[in-house]
């Protein structure tokens, strides 16, 4: 681990993990419990998570992309996604986490239109390993207007996603947007709620994510957890009906939220770069002796509320 203090630009490349050593030089942790959790799926989902690299990039297991999609395998079992349908992601991000099983979820005769603002990152390389591309049409805009007629697709997803949406009015956009084009939504977001130790030390690095990134770049990105019951406000605030919701337990290790401590030395004022660096330092310490937990995971499905006029004839 570097503790030097870092003089270079708070760019917001540098929040990102180390880079990746070669795929070759990447080998299969003895993790018991990603080993366990990957052995234990179907077997033509294990098949096709195999596929997926490996990533040598410690404190990252080198199985952790596996594990991650997994974690959003079980979410979208939640959506009751049909095969052969139509289903819209908001916010695919540079790992196509969502994106292998939701591709996998739509089926041969289904399609994925995937929307990311940005950090296509490693995507392309990560979906032509998958081998499910011809089911993916992936589209760069801002999802606070998709470009798509409305009821165009049968669903839309945003999958840990909401997190990035900058605040609550974003969020309430992009949720209204996701009703106008399709009749439902579905979203699942980490919790602020941790039931063990491992799961406070993710919260603990986490959380920090916030406060530093605005500090080195003045944007907001990885914004704090929302509670369930918040989540629900806002969809109903952007016209939707809670038809659905629920909370998984991953019950798998998660070391996605750390991030070097050369970005919080990046800080220029120097009292929010004390606080930060000593909180930073907790937070490392209960990782190394809790490890760190996906907290649980909540989710909600919704349907768009018809129009007053629509409700008032129906009365
Ligand atoms: C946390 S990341 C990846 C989430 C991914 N679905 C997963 O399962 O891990 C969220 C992504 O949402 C993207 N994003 C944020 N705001 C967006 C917007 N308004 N429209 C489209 N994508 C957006 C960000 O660029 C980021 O890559």
């Amino acid at each position: 681990m570097r503790t030097g203090a870092s003089p270079s630009s708070p760019r917001r490349r540098s929040a990102e993990l180390p880079s990746p050593r070669p795929a070759e030089r990447a080998r299969p942790s003895r993790d018991p419990r990603f080993l366990r959790a990957l052995r234990d799926v179907d077997p033509e989902l294990s098949r096709l998570l195999k596929k997926v690299p490996l990533d040598a990039r410690p404190p990252l297991a080198p199985e952790w992309m596996r594990c991650e999609m997994l974690e959003r395998h079980r979410l979208l079992e939640e959506a009751r996604i049909l095969p052969g349908t139509t289903v819209l992601e908001v916010g695919a991000g540079p790992h196509a986490l969502t994106t292998v099983p939701l591709a996998f979820a739509v089926g041969p005769g289904g399609r994925a239109i995937v929307t990311e603002r940005a950090r296509w990152g490693r995507f392309r390389e990560i979906i032509d390993a998958s081998g499910l591309g011809d089911r993916l049409r992936p589209i760069t805009c801002d999802a606070r207007r998709l470009p798509l007629r409305p009821d165009s697709v049968d669903l839309t997803v945003c999958v840990h996603a909401v997190r990035s949406l900058v605040d609550e009015a974003g969020m309430r956009r992009v949720f209204r947007e996701m009703l106008r084009v399709a009749p439902r939504l579905f979203v699942a977001e980490t919790l602020p709620i941790a039931r063990s130790d491992a799961q406070r030390a993710h919260l603990a690095m986490y959380d920090l994510r916030e406060p530093v990134f605005e500090a080195t770049t003045g944007r907001k990105d990885d914004l704090h957890y929302l509670p369930l019951e918040r989540l629900e406000r806002l969809i109903e605030g952007a016209g939707g009906t809670i038809e659905r919701r629920g909370v998984l337990e991953p019950d798998l290790p998660h070391a996605l939220a750390y991030f070097p401590l050369t970005l919080v030395e990046a800080i220029p004022v120097a009292r929010t770069r004390s606080a930060l660096r000593a909180r930073w330092r907790s937070a490392r310490r209960s990782a190394a002796r809790f490890g760190t937990d996906h907290p649980p995971v909540g989710f909600l499905s919704a349907l768009r509320r018809p129009p007053l006029h629509i409700r008032r004839a129906g009365r």
